[in-house]
């Protein structure tokens, strides 16, 4: 499985079965390193939550490859009445298993309100991804404050989590770190921070808070990881 980062909370994972995209924030992501119409061949859209740095792409995206948009209920319906996107609807908790591996939704501490012609609609509850891909254990926190549930993921043996670490809208570098001793992943790539002046953050600060419980590795967005040769 291939891990690219694309800058803010989003990220194109790679596996055997197929390209997938989590919270495809890329037109007005300042720091996207690539266009929207790089990604023609996707075949799933992964959405946390229903702010806009996450929700991002989804809708150009899925109309245009009719990639299938997995989410919570809320934001699954949103995307498929308003825009006749294919969607798979799930809440946290759940699981399933697509073709490209399982999904299963995880708890956050957030909102997920869907800015729509000039109102905020109803967008569920927010949440993280747990992926298994190709064998693979992958968590994607979405935006989260820390929360003790986190601990009910170090069972999971997760190879690699990607920790939102900016502050003021999530945890910041000091409950992120809080994060890698409850989740205890072998890897640890920090996101969600330097998009915006108000999430500014320091991930060199993180590392040394980190302090060795977990391997972080930061990523400029274009960069990516072969979760396969984690050893
Ligand atoms: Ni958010
Ligand atoms: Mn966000």
């Amino acid at each position: 499985m291939k891990v690219t980062f694309l800058g803010h909370a989003a990220f194109h994972i790679e596996g055997k079965g197929a390209s997938v995209l989590i919270d495809p924030f890329i037109t007005y992501n300042p720091l996207a390193p690539c266009k929207v119409d790089d990604f023609m061949r996707i075949n799933y859209i992964l959405i946390s939550h229903g702010h806009s740095d996450h929700l991002g792409d989804a809708i150009h995206l899925g109309k245009k490859t009719s990639a299938t948009v997995i989410a919570n209920a809320e934001i699954a319906g949103f995307l498929k009445h308003k825009y006749d996107l294919n969607t798979h609807a799930m809440h946290i908790g759940g699981s399933y298993n697509f073709p490209f591996g399982r999904v299963k939704l995880t708890a956050a501490l957030h909102g997920s309100g869907i800015d729509y012609e000039g109102e905020t609609l109803y967008g569920g509850n927010p949440h993280g991804f747990l992926l298994e891909i190709d064998g693979r254990k992958l968590y994607h926190a979405g935006d989260t404050g820390l929360t003790r549930d986190m601990e009910l993921l170090a069972e999971e043996q997760i190879d690699l989590a990607l920790l939102p670490i900016g502050g003021n809208f999530t945890m910041d570098i000091h409950d992120a770190a809080k994060a890698v001793r409850l989740i205890r992943p072998q890897m640890v790539v920090p996101m969600h921070y330097n998009t915006f002046p108000v999430i500014q953050a320091d991930p060199i600060e993180f590392i040394s808070l980190v302090n060795g419980a977990a391997n972080v590795q930061i990523l400029k967005p274009g960069e990516y990881i072969e979760i396969s040769k984690i050893a």
